[in-house]
């Protein structure tokens, strides 16, 4: 089976053509980075409007890289939601135009459940049960994933999102956005003894996050570097060094607790904050005193893409699933 992922959630047009048999064929990307980065975030309207003139192209550049025509495609998956309204519209309206025009089936797949899935796109693949951990610029989640479809939530934000909480941190640096890659970056370069920044909730039984408190204490710390004179750039890598330690050492404890708490030995990263390599190093490291393992996908996969639309879509048509009719597109979906 043949199946075309598009992927139009947010700000990156993804395309990709995923077969059963012989695995991702070909996929094609384009961030709308540079036209939101003026405004600071996302412009939903623009957002629609380039997903409009960018996926038709994308499709025929991976058909062709593919070496494939229409009449091999046996199927066409889409997100479907949660996301903004317009750009899911887009993705979603030409998927299932496509899928009429060949005479094969559409269906619409859940973007956390591509992000979580996006991990099987590697050649070292985790085997079910695991415990995933989801860290997007929308979703902060520990997830138990006993088989495909078969999701509990342990544990979520209960304000930011850890890739949004990377954004304002980065903003509140001058940083552009978004900021996650930046602040990774600076911290690098930064001191990890000069500020220490608390670890929300980590004292606290269970398994949400909160951020907020991070995010206040990073500006507190940023207005007494202004006050003591101006920000140097080396203030801004040590605040960065100091926020990313604090994110990466809340979500180690976390999932951790996590995998103990279910008995299990695997634990799935996905999402775009799962691109940041301390993040990696750092849970590499804990789990392996645990004897447990991390999977997470190649640094292109952690980010928004059209090949884990592709294979979500390919293991729910495997089980079934088909568009039937009704509204194709929920903004807000719970997974
Ligand atoms: O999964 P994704 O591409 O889009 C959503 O579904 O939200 O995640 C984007 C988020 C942004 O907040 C971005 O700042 C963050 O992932 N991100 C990172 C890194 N790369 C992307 N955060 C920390 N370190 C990184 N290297
Ligand atoms: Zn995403």
């Amino acid at each position: 089976m043949l199946i075309l992922g598009l992927e139009t959630s947010c700000d990156e047009t993804g395309v990709a053509l995923y077969h059963t048999g012989r695995g991702l064929l070909a996929h094609a990307l384009f961030s709308q980075v540079d036209i939101h980065v003026e405004y600071g975030g996302v412009v939903p309207e623009l957002a629609s409007r380039d997903h409009i003139r960018k996926a038709l192209p994308l499709i025929e550049q991976v058909m062709a890289e593919a070496n494939c025509t229409a009449g091999d495609i046996n199927a066409v998956a889409y997100t479907a939601g949660p996301g903004l309204v317009g750009a899911l519209m887009v993705g979603a309206t030409l998927a299932r135009a496509l899928a009429w025009g060949w005479g094969v089936p559409s269906l619409g797949v859940h973007h956390m459940e591509g992000h979580l899935l996006a991990p099987m796109l590697e050649e070292d693949r985790p085997d079910f049960p695991f415990v995933a951990l989801l860290v997007s610029g929308g979703h902060t989640q520990l997830v138990r994933v006993d088989a495909i479809g078969e999701y509990r939530l342990l544990g979520e934000s209960l304000d930011d999102a850890a890739g949004e909480a990377f954004d304002k941190a980065a903003k509140m640096l001058g940083l552009p956005y978004p900021g996650g890659p930046h602040i990774a970056r600076l911290a690098e370069q930064g001191d990890p003894s000069r500020f220490d920044f608390p670890r929300p909730m980590v004292n606290r039984p269970g398994l949400d996050f909160s951020f907020s408190g991070l995010k206040t204490y990073t500006l507190n710390t940023v207005n007494d570097c202004r006050a003591a004179g101006e920000l140097t750039e080396q203030d801004k890598c040590d605040i960065a060094r100091a926020f990313e330690e604090a994110v990466v050492g809340t979500l180690v404890i976390k999932c951790r607790r996590a995998l103990k708490q279910e008995g299990l030995k695997t634990l799935v990263m996905a999402g775009g904050v799962s691109a940041n390599r301390n993040l990696r190093a750092s849970l590499e490291m804990a789990l392996k005193k645990d004897r447990a393992r991390v999977f997470y996908p190649a640094p292109e996969f952690c980010t928004d893409n059209g090949a884990m639309i592709a294979y979500a879509g390919a293991q729910r048509l495997a089980a079934g699933q088909r568009d039937e009719g009704g509204t194709a597109v929920r903004p807000r979906w719970p997974m």
